[in-house]
Order: structure tokens, then C-alpha cells, then sequence
């Protein structure tokens, strides 16, 4: 064998080498990008690792356990957070002196007042949810509270009994009932693709939660956060998240003003002239796979998060939260086999025996509609309040209910009759 030859074999072994490296690594890859197209599509720039963090249950937070019923807190500081006054932070502080348990950003406190009915001039007992605002702390909770005013139709109606209440008699030093945070609209913690928060006028909130939880952990997760008011007397904690959007590269802050003031400046003040809505995600977002976190009035949910099922976003990366009365953001009819029937709904105490059918929406509207006395408080299946004994029958739910349901009852706000049924009520 010639030098020559014996030369170009072991080129002709290196290059085969070479090949089967090439070929190896190829087909690893391929495999990759087929496992993350069975999980959803996701981007090929998938976030990097999370650091170790502090979660609700390690680091800087006590291990502290939840209490049960309610729990007396003191108004360390109240802070007004918008030009005009309507929006003030309450910081609440454990009576006991206990630590706090921690809670998922996201959730939600429940409180309890006694206040005078502007109506009868009676002293009235109220319970209302009000989400977490911060991020959890071991010494505080914070709440967000909007001020409501009576609705610009019925000027002679009172305005919102415990916003007014909460801005108008609980000062620095007040002593407040509470029931532990709850709720099932909270951040997933385990879920690594990136996160879309989408938050409108008040229902800012709870995103102020996640925002702040995420990035004090240094989570390396992609955020978004869409803010829509109408201008800049609206918004709140501006400047703390214009320092969030400097600090963290992470982070992408969206102000949407959908009618901006004469002094709001475009790039200064905000970034977008209008509403959040689906053509300006279209336009703002890479196509890939995300959670979105919604919370905002009503007109806006209804628009959002069928908007984004239509976009091709699947139903189970999208979560969303509703302030307002139970309502069927996703326009799904309950009872679909039942819906051409009428059902016969009892209510105990009086005997009334009331027809139901699907336009009269949930029991505690058909109770009301009928003068049928019951207590209420969030009406959107959160308080407990409009829990009643479910004599006999069934209810189907138009919401996963966050209240805690004894056995044998139901909550009125959100349910409906599956067929004729008997209250305790
Ligand atoms: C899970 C959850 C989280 C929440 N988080 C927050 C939060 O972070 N911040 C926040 O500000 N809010 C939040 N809310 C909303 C809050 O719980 C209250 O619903 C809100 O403060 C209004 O309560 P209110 O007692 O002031 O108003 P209500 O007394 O319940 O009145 C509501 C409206 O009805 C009008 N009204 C009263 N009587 C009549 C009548 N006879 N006819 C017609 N209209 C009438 C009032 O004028 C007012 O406009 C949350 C709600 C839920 C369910
Ligand atoms: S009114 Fe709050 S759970 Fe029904």
C-alpha cells in the first residue's frame, strides 16, 4: 500500500467519523424539537432555568399555617395610589402578631364589615373579596381598593357600600375581619412556558401579585404585562413598574390608555393608543405557546378570552378572573341537554315553587327576581355568603367555586338547577 493510499483511507475514516457525529447530534435535536411540538409548540427560545427561589413556602416566609373563620388585622398604612383618589392601598398587619401564612399570588382576602345602609340607615353586616396586590410578605397583606361610585344611569342609587366604606371610615389603625386568602385564580407555579398578564382598570391587581412574586424570585420566564386604562389618571404604580420594565430584561411592560388625557405623552406615558385586545396582542406577541393571567370589567373578558380561543390559544393556558357578578365569559350554555326545559325550583321556607329556565341565569337571581330574601356577598362564588342547604335535586356550577361548599348545600350565585329542586332558603 502506497503512502497516498494509506492517506486517503484515514481521511476517508475521519470524514465517516465526522458523519456519524453529525448524524447523531441531528437526530438528537430532532427529537428535542418533536417533544416540545407534542408539549404545544412551544418556542425553540424556551425560558432558562429558574433559579432556586423563594416560593410561597420557603425562603424569607414563615411556614406560618392558615386560620380558620376570621382573623383580626390592623390597618398599618393606607396609601391613595391614583391621581384622583379612587384607588387606595390598604397594608394589613396580623392583631396576634403572628406570621402570615403565605398565599399564591393571584388569590384573594375576604372581609367583613359592619357599616350603615345609606337606604334603610341601618347598621348592615357586609362580606366582600378584595385580591392581594403584593407579593407574598411575612409581616403584611395588601389590598386595592377601588372606590364605586353608583352607576352613572341611576345617580340616585348609593355608591358601592364597602369601596365607600373602606375609603371613607377605615383609616390607619382600624381594625378589620378577615378570612384567610383563598381562590383558585392563582399563578401555576410549576408551568415554565412564558406569561402573558393582562389586567383592566382595577383588575390590575391580583397582576400586581404575580408580577411582583415572579421577578423578586428572579424568575428567568418571559413576562408580559398588558395594563389598560383610560389615561393616565387611572393607572396605578406606574413608576414602580417602569422600574420593573428598566430593571428586568424579562420584563415587557404594555400601557394601554384608551382615551389618553391631553398631557399623557405616547412612549413616555404609555405605549398604546386603545384597548387591550386581540389584534394588539397579534401584533405585540411572537407566535408561540403562553399563559395568559385576565382580569379586568366585563366587556373586556368577554371580548379577551374568547378572542384568544379563537386565536388558537388552548383553553387551558388561559386564566381568568372576574370582579363582577358570575358571568359566562366563555358564552358556554349550562344545562345543554336541559335547556329547552323549564325546571321547578322550591323554596323552603316561603313554599314557593318558582319555574327556572336558562335566560334567568343563576339561582340567586332567580331568588331575587322573586323577591325571595337571601344573603349574597361577591356574587361570583368566592365569599360563601349565598351558601344554602340543597334540599333535594342537583346544581351544576358555571364557575369552579372558590367558597368552601358544606356537604348537602350549594351556592346560589353561581349555579343552576339540573332539574326540579327544593332550598332550604
Ligand atoms: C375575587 C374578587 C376579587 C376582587 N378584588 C378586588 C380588588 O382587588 N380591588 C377592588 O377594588 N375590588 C375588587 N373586587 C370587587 C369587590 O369585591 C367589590 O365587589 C367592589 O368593591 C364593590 O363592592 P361595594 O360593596 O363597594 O359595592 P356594592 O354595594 O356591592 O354596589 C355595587 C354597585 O351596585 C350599585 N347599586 C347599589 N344598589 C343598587 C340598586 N338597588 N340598583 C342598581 N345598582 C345598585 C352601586 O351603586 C355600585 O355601583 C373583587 C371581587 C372579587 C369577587
Ligand atoms: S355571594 Fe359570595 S359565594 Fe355566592
Amino acid at each position: 500500500m502506497t503512502v497516498g493510499m494509506l492517506a486517503s483511507i484515514i481521511v476517508a475514516l475521519l470524514l465517516l467519523q465526522l458523519a456519524i457525529v453529525a448524524f447523531v447530534g441531528f437526530y438528537r435535536r430532532k427529537r428535542q424539537y418533536r417533544e416540545i411540538d407534542a408539549r404545544g409548540n412551544d418556542s425553540p427560545v424556551m425560558p432558562a432555568p429558574q433559579r432556586p427561589v423563594p416560593s410561597s413556602t420557603d425562603g424569607r416566609l414563615a411556614q406560618s399555617a392558615t386560620w380558620e373563620g376570621f382573623r383580626e388585622f390592623r390597618v398599618q398604612r393606607r396609601l391613595i395610589e391614583d391621581v384622583n383618589g379612587f384607588i387606595c392601598s390598604f397594608y394589613l398587619v396580623p392583631v396576634d402578631g403572628l406570621p402570615l401564612p403565605a398565599f399564591r399570588p393571584g388569590q384573594f382576602l375576604t372581609f367583613r364589615l359592619t357599616t350603615d345602609d345609606p337606604v334603610t340607615g341601618q347598621r348592615k353586616t357586609l362580606v366582600r373579596c378584595y385580591s392581594l396586590s403584593d407579593s407574598p410578605q411575612s409581616d403584611y397583606y395588601r389590598v386595592s381598593i377601588k372606590r364605586v361610585p353608583s352607576p352613572a344611569d341611576q345617580p340616585g342609587v348609593p355608591p358601592g357600600l364597602s369601596s365607600s366604606h373602606f375609603h371613607d371610615h377605615v383609616q390607619e389603625g382600624s381594625i378589620l375581619e378577615i378570612k384567610a386568602p383563598s381562590g383558585h385564580f392563582h399563578l401555576i407555579d410549576d408551568e415554565p412556558l412564558p406569561i402573558v398578564l393582562i389586567g383592566g382598570g382595577i383588575g390590575i391587581t391580583p397582576m400586581l401579585s404575580i408580577l411582583n412574586t415572579l421577578l423578586e424570585r428572579g424568575s428567568q420566564q418571559q413576562i408580559w404585562l398588558y395594563y389598560g386604562v383610560r389615561n393616565d389618571s387611572e393607572v396605578i404604580m406606574k413608576e414602580h413598574l417602569w422600574a420593573l420594565d428598566r430593571a428586568h430584561e424579562n420584563f415587557h411592560l404594555h400601557l394601554c390608555y384608551s382615551n389618553p388625557g391631553e398631557g399623557d405623552k405616547p412612549a413616555i406615558d404609555y405605549q398604546h393608543n386603545g384597548r387591550v385586545d386581540i389584534p394588539l396582542l397579534r401584533n405585540t406577541l411572537k407566535l408561540m405557546r403562553y399563559q395568559f393571567y385576565i382580569c379586568g370589567p366585563r366587556p373586556m373578558m368577554e371580548s379577551l378570552v374568547p378572542g384568544l380561543e379563537a386565536w388558537g390559544v388552548d383553553s387551558g393556558d388561559i386564566y381568568y378572573e372576574s370582579f363582577g357578578p358570575a358571568t359566562l365569559i366563555r358564552q358556554e350554555k349550562p344545562n345543554s341537554g336541559t335547556a329547552a326545559q323549564s325546571i321547578s325550583v322550591t323554596f323552603g321556607q316561603s313554599g314557593n315553587s318558582i319555574t327556572w329556565t336558562p335566560n334567568v341565569g343563576s339561582l340567586l337571581e332567580l331568588a331575587e327576581e322573586n323577591g325571595i330574601a337571601v344573603e349574597s356577598g361577591c356574587r361570583a362564588g368566592s365569599c360563601g355568603c349565598c351558601q344554602t342547604i340543597l334540599e333535594s335535586g342537583e346544581v351544576e356550577y358555571l364557575q369552579q367555586p372558590d367558597a368552601e361548599i358544606a356537604p348537602g348545600h350549594c351556592l346560589l350565585c353561581i349555579s343552576t338547577p339540573k332539574g326540579d329542586i327544593t332550598l332550604a332558603a
